[in-house]
């Protein structure tokens, strides 16, 4: 059954047309940086979900080779399972015959090259915010990968989520498409530090609670979410006592080089893998992604009751 509260968002953005940016200019004429790609590859964490998991659980934390983006990956939601793709070269099961400018649409857009739409469990509403220059050298540096056929099992979701037709309406709710723009008010190091942690790196997507259509809630940006693990809340990055707010940038930068928080805690479950991505980075980005984490408005993080309250809402909305 489709819930009342999404069958009116869906007529909301019917009569509002569902406009949508035209598709982002082809910077044709640029010579791609591959090293810049790999950097962004990391900083983006695409091997996490796209390359095969070590073990014949689908869900396992480890990767065979982060080289081989063969996919078969699986992400349990609440929407049903997810089984991430084939991103290698291979023509016929990766994007291989994929354009510059299609991938750039992916990204930016959520829209494969047969116009069918993507489902943001690929982290496209952070990837949106991307340059032009740091997509065309990541898709650069994919085509330098081993092109290698697989078979990834279909999605298994549940009714509505698994008609792609629908999320035309998600896409137009969360996607503008529109690149990150520095604000001439800050430093450079804290615009540079926005740009990844609010585009490649989309810590948001983890970070930053979501709304019932599961949208990040831009108001509550960064201010920590349930754990779809189970196991207790992902935490609040913001400066606020109940985040990061005894956390000095150092402690920042130390966690994300070394995965050890102050307390002398290791960051564990998914965090650990962007954490290792993370260490990978420039000293200068670390600082970066700290003192934009150290600039952003505080927030209290809410209450394990709130979950529940947000989850009965769920459930009211779902009978
Ligand atoms: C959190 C897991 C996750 C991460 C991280 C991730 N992806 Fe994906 N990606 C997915 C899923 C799931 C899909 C399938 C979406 C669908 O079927 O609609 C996907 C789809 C894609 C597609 C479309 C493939 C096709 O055949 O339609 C491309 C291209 C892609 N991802 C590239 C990337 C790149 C590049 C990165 C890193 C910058 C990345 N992804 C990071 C989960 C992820
Ligand atoms: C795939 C989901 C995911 C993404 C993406 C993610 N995190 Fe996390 N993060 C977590 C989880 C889960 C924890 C809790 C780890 C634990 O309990 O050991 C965590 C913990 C942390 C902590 C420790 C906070 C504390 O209070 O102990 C910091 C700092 C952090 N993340 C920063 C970041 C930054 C910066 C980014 C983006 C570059 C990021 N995270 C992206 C899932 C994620």
């Amino acid at each position: 059954m489709m819930t009342r509260p999404l069958f009116a968002i869906l007529t909301i953005a019917w009569l509002s047309g569902g406009a949508f940016p035209a598709a982002a200019a082809e910077p044709s004429t640029y010579t791609p940086d591959v090293k810049n790609g790999a950097y962004i590859f990391t900083a983006g964490g695409c091997a996490s979900c796209h390359a095969a998991p070590a073990t014949d659980k689908c869900d396992g934390s480890r990767s065979k080779d982060e080289r081989e983006l063969v996919g078969g990956r699986c992400l349990k939601t609440d929407f049903g399972t997810f089984y991430v793709p084939n991103i290698t070269p291979d023509k016929e099961t990766g994007i291989g015959k994929w354009s510059r400018n299609d991938f750039i649409k992916a990204m930016k857009k959520g829209v494969s090259p047969g116009r069918e739409n993507l489902y943001p469990a690929f982290p496209y509403a952070s990837y949106q915010h991307m340059t032009l220059t740091d997509l065309a050298d990541l898709k650069a540096f994919l085509d330098t990968l081993p092109a290698i056929a697989s078979n990834v099992p279909k999605h298994e979701l549940s009714f509505p989520y698994n008609i792609r037709a629908g999320l035309s309406v998600w896409r137009g709710l969360y996607l503008d498409g529109r690149t990150f723009k520095p604000d001439p008010a800050k430093s450079e190091l804290v615009n540079r530090g926005a740009y990844l942690v609010e585009g490649p790196s989309h810590c948001g997507e983890c970070h930053t609670p979501r709304d019932r259509l599961g949208g990040m809630i831009q108001a509550k940006k960064l201010s920590g979410a349930p754990n779809p693990d189970g196991k207790g809340r992902i935490p609040n990055l913001t400066p606020h006592e109940t985040g990061l707010g005894k956390w000095s940038e150092k402690d920042i930068v130390y966690a994300l080089e070394t995965g050890l928080t102050p307390d002398g805690d290791a960051m564990g479950g998914t965090m650990a893998k962007v954490q290792q991505n993370m260490a990978k980075l420039t000293a200068r980005d670390r600082e970066a992604i700290a003192a934009y984490l150290k600039s952003i408005p505080p927030v209290a993080s809410a209450k394990p009751d709130d979950d529940k309250k947000e989850s009965a809402e769920k459930e009211k909305a779902t009978e």
